[in-house]
């Protein structure tokens, strides 16, 4: 299996998923730490940085999180083309975003909006192939509701515009996160294109990493929601689809992940925000044993010294 987008190659099948308001880059190294093969940012909207002519603040990036897909959100061309030549010296693949049904972005005309109305994705991935040399990718939902499914369609549209892969979130606009992903569809439209998919819905752990590959036959696997507060899960799909052997972090790996977060978000950002740290650790601690009393604390504690204190309480009482 070769494991490559457009020319850039990942060392594993395992993405962690664009998540806007999670993935910082202090997170996004952490995932990375533990074998994700590639990150994403979260959407940047192509009119912000074209008005700013910058990344804003609370986007950074480094080279130890290579390769890194920055993702966009926009529907002009000529202000994707800017916005591209933007983000082009930070970015290893640029991406762009047709599944996000947030109200606001939909009333733009964008996000879940183009897979409705999808004889614009050749022009806004046209712009951006035309203003870079590295790939252009697309990430859709599998269509607007369960009788508009037209991922299919929608996956041949974007390789005939020349993008180098195809991430699918396989769940309809109406559904946004709630039902069950049809994996069933990341299989039809693995059949009917020859760039790479990458398939996206319901990944929490190891056997479900595998399952999604073995199932739709996609050559990437995109993780969201099961990697908030678990960047184990990368280490659990690898170590799953090497040896069949399900891997499950002890305690003390747990303690180790939180400390590194602390570390990376103070040593590594510029920006520290205390507050997104704490839902870090708050997402982490979600299904642990004699964490509800501690979430609770967690968000009393005023600055990294008290909540340091408190993690290492909880570790060594748990
Ligand atoms: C908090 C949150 C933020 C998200 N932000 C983005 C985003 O910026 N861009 C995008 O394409 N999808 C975004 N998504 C969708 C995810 O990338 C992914 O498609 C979805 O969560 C399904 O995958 P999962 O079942 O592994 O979570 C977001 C999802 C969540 C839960």
């Amino acid at each position: 299996m070769t494991l490559k987008i457009g020319k850039v190659k990942l060392e594993n099948p395992f993405i962690l998923a664009p998540l806007h308001g999670v993935n910082c880059m202090a997170f996004r190294l952490l995932c990375k730490e533990y074998g994700a093969g590639l990150v994403y940012s979260s959407m940047i909207h192509v009119n912000w940085l074209v008005k700013e002519k910058k990344l804003p603040e609370a986007i950074e990036f480094c080279k130890e999180e290579k390769p890194i897909a920055v993702q966009l959100i926009g529907n002009d061309p000529k202000t994707i083309k800017e916005a591209v030549e933007i983000v082009e010296p930070y970015a290893d693949i640029i991406d762009f975003n047709f599944g996000c049904p947030d109200g606001d972005v939909l009333g733009w005309k964008m996000g879940a909006y183009l897979v409705k109305h999808p004889d614009k994705i050749p022009k806004i991935l046209g712009a951006a192939i035309g203003a870079t040399n590295k790939p252009v990718t697309a990430k859709i939902r599998s269509g607007w509701d369960e009788k508009s499914i037209n991922c299919v369609e929608v996956g041949k549209m974007i390789e005939d515009s020349g993008a180098e892969a195809v991430a699918l979130h396989a769940r309809t606009k109406k559904q946004v996160y709630a039902g069950k992903a049809d994996w069933t569809l990341i299989k039809k439209l693995k059949d009917a294109v020859n760039i790479p998919v990458i398939g996206n819905g319901d990944v929490t752990n190891g056997f479900l990493g595998k399952s999604m590959l073995d199932k739709t036959g996609c050559d990437f696997v995109m993780i969201g929601r099961g990697a908030m507060g678990y960047p184990f899960v990368f280490k659990e799909c690898n170590d799953f689809l090497e040896r069949g052997k399900e891997y499950r972090p002890s305690m003390q790996e747990r303690h180790d992940a939180t400390i590194r977060l602390m570390d990376l978000y103070k040593n590594k950002q510029n920006k520290y925000r205390f507050g997104e740290l704490k839902q870090h650790i708050m997402w982490s601690w979600k299904w642990l044993k004699g964490a509800k009393e501690f979430r609770v604390k967690l968000m009393q504690t005023k600055d990294e010294n008290e909540l340091l204190e408190l993690v290492n309480e909880y570790f060594k009482t748990h």
